[in-house]
């Protein structure tokens, strides 16, 4: 099929790009280059050894867009493209709800144009806000404490309306759990801008000697040792679930959780760290991080018993695929 990814050279996108290509896939990648570089798509075909057109548009922009789908033929659409960093968005809720909305507004009106019957969207664990563990997929959507992830509630409602109107289009929203590790060449992986806001990044960097100890939000909630316990998934095992997610698509709307099922504490990631890499990662406990909650991690087994797909790499592949791209960035 001929797919196009919008945001295909961010981190997510870009191993979505390989996996794509792998399975023999071609791929169309709309990206603006807000938050990512020109350069990893080289990558993605120096490690595929395949093609990859790219196309350097804002996808709120519906001309472009035009402009795009009259020139390919494209069989499905996967909507990586938006920002992301949930802090920014509570002091600039605008420019979020602008890109992440419209955005997807766009796009599904260009489907809609050009008969492209298959759509598969980023969504994020975020839109469960603060229901019991684990998060499964029929779970009423509780409020979430941010712009950022009202964007992925209110996506995720604008395209289930547009699939229940329009018969024939297909719908998969994926709500990822925390991706984090890299491709195992070292050659693409997660390189946020400033300073990383996420655990793993953080870790890597201290690793690294970039910044001098880790510090952990908070050792007092009711986990297993009181730090904060996620479902952290590897990004070529999340890559792969989009290939599982878009081979099995068909009429209507379809929400998969992409996660392990496992909780991870952010001293059990640090522990696994240090084994995986030989390297000791200072950290002090300071005050809990404001709206982060105890513990989260997916119910695993819907996309595992409708789309054969499951997670197979484990903590120390994480740490050690993360390192190695830090290493050598
Ligand atoms: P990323 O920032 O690395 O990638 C997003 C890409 O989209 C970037 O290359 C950026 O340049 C591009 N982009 C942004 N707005 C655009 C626009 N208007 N037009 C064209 N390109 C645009 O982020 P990522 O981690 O790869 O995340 C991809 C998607 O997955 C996002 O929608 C994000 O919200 C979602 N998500 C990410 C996580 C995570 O922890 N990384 C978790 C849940 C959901
Ligand atoms: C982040 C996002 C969330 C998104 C999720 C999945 C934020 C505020 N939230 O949350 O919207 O859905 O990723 O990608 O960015 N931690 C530390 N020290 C650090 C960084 C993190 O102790 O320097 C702890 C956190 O308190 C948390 C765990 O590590 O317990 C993971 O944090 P993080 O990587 O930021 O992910 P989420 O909190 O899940």
């Amino acid at each position: 099929m001929n797919i196009l990814v919008t945001g295909g050279s961010g981190y997510i996108g870009s191993h979505t790009c390989i996996s794509l290509l792998e399975a023999g896939h071609s791929v169309i990648v709309a990206d603006n280059l807000s938050n990512s570089k020109i350069g990893v798509l080289d990558e993605v075909r120096n490690i595929t050894n395949k093609e990859v057109v790219f196309y350097k548009i804002d996808v709120t922009n519906a001309e472009a867009l035009d402009t795009l789908f009259s020139k390919h033929d494209i069989d499905g659409v996967i909507h990586f493209a938006g920002f992301k960093a949930v802090g920014e968005s509570v002091s600039a809720p605008s420019k979020y709800y602008f890109n992440n909305i419209v955005s997807t507004l766009v796009l599904a009106e260009a489907c809609q144009k050009y008969g492209v019957r298959k759509f598969v969207f980023s969504s994020s664990a975020t839109v469960y806000g603060d229901n019991a563990v684990p998060f499964v997929e029929t779970m009423n959507l509780l409020p979430t404490t941010n712009p950022y992830g009202e964007t992925k509630a209110m996506s995720e409602r604008i395209l289930t309306d547009i699939a229940k109107a329009n018969p024939g289009f297909s719908v998969a929203l994926l709500r990822y759990f925390n991706p984090v590790g890299a491709h195992e060449s070292g050659m693409i992986g997660e390189a946020p801008n400033g300073l990383p806001n996420n655990l793993m990044p953080y870790v890597t960097q201290v690793a690294k000697g970039k910044l001098n100890k880790l510090r952990v939000f908070g050792n007092d909630y009711p986990t297993v040792d009181g730090t904060g316990v996620r479902d952290y998934i590897h990004v070529v095992d999340l890559a792969e679930g989009h290939v599982a997610a878009l081979d099995n698509l068909h009429e209507g709307t379809h929400v998969f959780n992409l996660g392990t099922g496992r909780g991870t504490s952010v001293l059990e990631l640090v522990r696994a760290f240090e084994k995986a890499n030989n390297i000791e990662i200072p950290y002090e406990v300071v005050d809990r991080r404001l709206g982060d909650i105890a513990s989260f991690y997916a119910d695993a087994s819907k996309a595992e018993r409708e789309l054969a797909w499951k997670a197979k790499k484990d903590l120390v592949s994480m740490c050690r695929d993360a390192w190695r791209f830090e290493k050598h960035h």
